[in-house]
């Protein structure tokens, strides 16, 4: 399965994405994350990209590129991926397309956008902790860790995204709008898309995903069971 994951930040895709690692048996493949790593190694591609993250702008393709094409090289993403934060342009998707066409041929079989209004993103991204040794996402509110700022899996402490602070949250809203959204019309000519309310517990929205993934994602449900 070779999957897409969009929507605005905060709208759920990381989480959606790590629950699907599961449940499809192939890798979750987030830009963002993949970004964040080369920041903290301090790599010559980490420096260029915290520039840009910092002030909520998009990284530059070539920088972005590097690391996605380098990632589904590996063999753990041979058989499929859950893209998420990748593509996030029109110029970004038309590269996804002839890179999976010279490794193969091979195509997308689903692209599924999570819709989630502003507001609700705002409360979702301000209440959003991650586990700095482990990755594990909480929220304050909808998904408290047991004990305070520590990680339920690993005991590791918790902190907050430094583009997680509101004035770079907006700027991430207004670069969505314009950069982003138009994915939704490209993705809609190909009868890839299916858009998913995403307001609900993580778990409904999940099912939602399921029904939306058809067979495949009956298959792959049966799997984990
Ligand atoms: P990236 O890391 O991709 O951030 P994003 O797209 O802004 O998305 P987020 O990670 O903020 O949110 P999410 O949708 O994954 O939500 P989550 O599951 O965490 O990108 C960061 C930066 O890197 C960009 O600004 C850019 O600079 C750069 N970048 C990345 N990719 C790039 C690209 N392709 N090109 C150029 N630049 C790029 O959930 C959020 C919170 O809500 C959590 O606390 C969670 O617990 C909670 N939550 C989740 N689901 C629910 C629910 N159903 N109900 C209540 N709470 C929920």
């Amino acid at each position: 399965m070779r999957l897409v994951l969009l929507g605005p930040p905060g709208a759920g895709k990381g989480t959606q994405a790590r629950m699907l690692e599961k449940r499809l048996g192939v890798p979750q493949v987030a830009s963002g994350d993949l970004l964040r790593t080369a920041v903290r190694g301090r790599t010559t591609l980490g420096v260029e990209a915290k520039r840009y993250m910092d002030k909520g702008a998009l990284v530059p393709d070539d920088l972005v590129l590097k690391l996605i094409e380098e990632r589904l090289s590996h063999p753990d993403a041979a058989s499929g991926f859950i893209l998420d934060g990748f593509p996030r342009t029109v110029a970004q998707a038309e590269t996804l397309s002839a890179m999976l066409k010279a490794r193969g041929p091979r195509h997308l079989d689903k692209v599924i956008a999570i819709m989630v209004p502003d507001d609700e993103i705002v409360k979702r991204i301000s209440g959003r902790r991650t586990c700095k040794n482990c990755g594990a996402m909480y929220h304050l509110i909808y998904d408290p860790p047991r004990n305070h700022n520590l990680c339920n899996s690993c005991n590791g402490e918790l902190y907050q995204r430094d583009d997680d602070a509101e004035d770079t949250v907006r700027m991430r809203l207004e670069v969505y709008a314009a950069a982003t959204r138009p994915l939704l019309e490209y993705y809609g000519r190909t009868g890839l898309l299916s858009e998913i309310d995403g307001i609900g517990r993580p778990e409904e929205i999940q099912q939602r995903i399921v029904e939306a993934l058809g067979p495949a994602g009956a298959v792959a449900k049966g799997k984990s069971a």
